[in-house]
């Protein structure tokens, strides 16, 4: 008889609590929002401009890029990444004798602050199987966005930056877009998947000073750092004009050094990352898809894959 009274209570306690929630229009309303948001969400993100702000250093993000079965894919994926970067302007500089329409669409989808520029690599400097001594890749279209930097920008202007050669075929925590936009000269941190090792770091000293390197291939050189592994105040890019990737007479893995031997010394260098403790950074690639061409009954009919 005690259990049976006991139910009903409860019973008729939840059901009054029920209504009230229905009938009371605040939570009326309430309850719709929980059924409407994920749609609101979604609609929000596929439109959102990234914020920007004119008190916030930009971040120039060079990505150098030549036609490849998985090109769009690796953009999309980089695009991604950027639309959650507050002021970030990206330099695309395809490996061709005119800008694509692949890339180009892609771009203005993206809505993001871009340029978009190109030139080819002469057939002699272009990487082939079979090649003993490979040439660099993305040189000249390094070179160029800097030359782009270089005329848009004159170290006078108010303009505060920090120029990062990103890649397409990396992978990018957004932690490292913060790290790296307050870059006095040039800041260093350690990349993973690089050099035949799980990473490769800047060496740190107790006093928060870079000394040297922790890699396998070649630790003498001047900056044995990988690409993705440094960015340089757009100032310091500015006020030297001369400074520039070679293509020419440079050992292979000495790209980075060759430039960066231009702008700054050992000493100059500030370590990110936690002084280089943490890796934000992830030279991942994709794979390469293995392909069958010309089987009779797949012509590939959509033109930008
Ligand atoms: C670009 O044009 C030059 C000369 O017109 C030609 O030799 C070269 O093969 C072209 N390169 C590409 C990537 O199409
Ligand atoms: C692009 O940059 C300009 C300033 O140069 C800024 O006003 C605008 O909001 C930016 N747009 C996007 C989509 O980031
Ligand atoms: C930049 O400023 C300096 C000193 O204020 C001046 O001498 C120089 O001509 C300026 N350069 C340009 C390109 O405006
Ligand atoms: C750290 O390295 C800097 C530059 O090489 C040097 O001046 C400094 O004395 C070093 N500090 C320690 C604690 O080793
Ligand atoms: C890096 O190391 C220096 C010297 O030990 C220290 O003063 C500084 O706080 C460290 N920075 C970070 C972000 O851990
Ligand atoms: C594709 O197939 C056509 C017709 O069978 C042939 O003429 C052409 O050479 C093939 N192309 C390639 C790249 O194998």
């Amino acid at each position: 008889m005690q259990i049976k009274h006991k139910t009903l209570f409860l019973t008729l306690i939840m059901l009054s609590c029920s209504l009230l929630l229905i009938l009371w229009p605040h939570n009326r309303a309430a309850l719709q929002s929980l059924y409407y948001k994920e749609v609101v969400r979604t609609k929000y993100v596929y439109t959102r401009p990234p914020p920007w702000s004119s008190s916030l250093p930009v971040i120039y993000a060079i990505t150098p890029t030549y036609s490849r079965p998985v090109q769009k894919a690796e953009l999309t994926r980089l695009a991604h990444t950027f639309l959650h970067v507050p002021n970030l302007h990206w330099i695309v500089v395809e490996d061709s004798n005119k800008t694509s329409p692949l890339v180009s669409h892609l771009l203005q989808s993206t809505r993001l602050n871009h340029t978009h520029l190109h030139v080819a690599t002469p057939l002699k400097f272009k990487v082939r199987s079979g090649m003993k001594v490979k040439p660099p890749r993305g040189t000249l279209q390094r070179n160029l966005a800097l030359q782009w930097l270089l005329q848009t920008y004159t170290a006078n202007d108010s303009q505060q930056g920090v120029v990062y050669f990103a890649d397409d075929d990396n992978t990018y925590s957004l932690q490292l877009f913060e790290e790296m936009r307050f870059t006095t000269k040039v800041s260093v941190w350690p990349v993973a998947f690089v050099g035949s090792l799980l990473y490769e770091s800047p060496k740190v000293n107790s006093s928060g000073k870079v000394y040297g390197w922790r890699v396998l291939f070649d630790p003498q050189r001047p900056f044995a750092v990988d690409m993705a592994g440094f960015a340089v105040n757009l100032k310091l890019i500015l006020t030297k004009p001369q400074a520039s990737f070679k293509l020419t007479d440079v050992k292979p893995g000495y790209q980075e050094s060759s430039l960066l031997s231009d702008l700054v010394s050992l000493s100059d260098l500030e370590p990110k990352a936690s002084n280089c403790t943490k890796v934000l950074v992830w030279h991942t690639r994709t794979q390469n898809p293995l392909l069958r061409k010309n089987i009779t009954g797949f012509a590939d009919v959509i033109e930008e894959i």
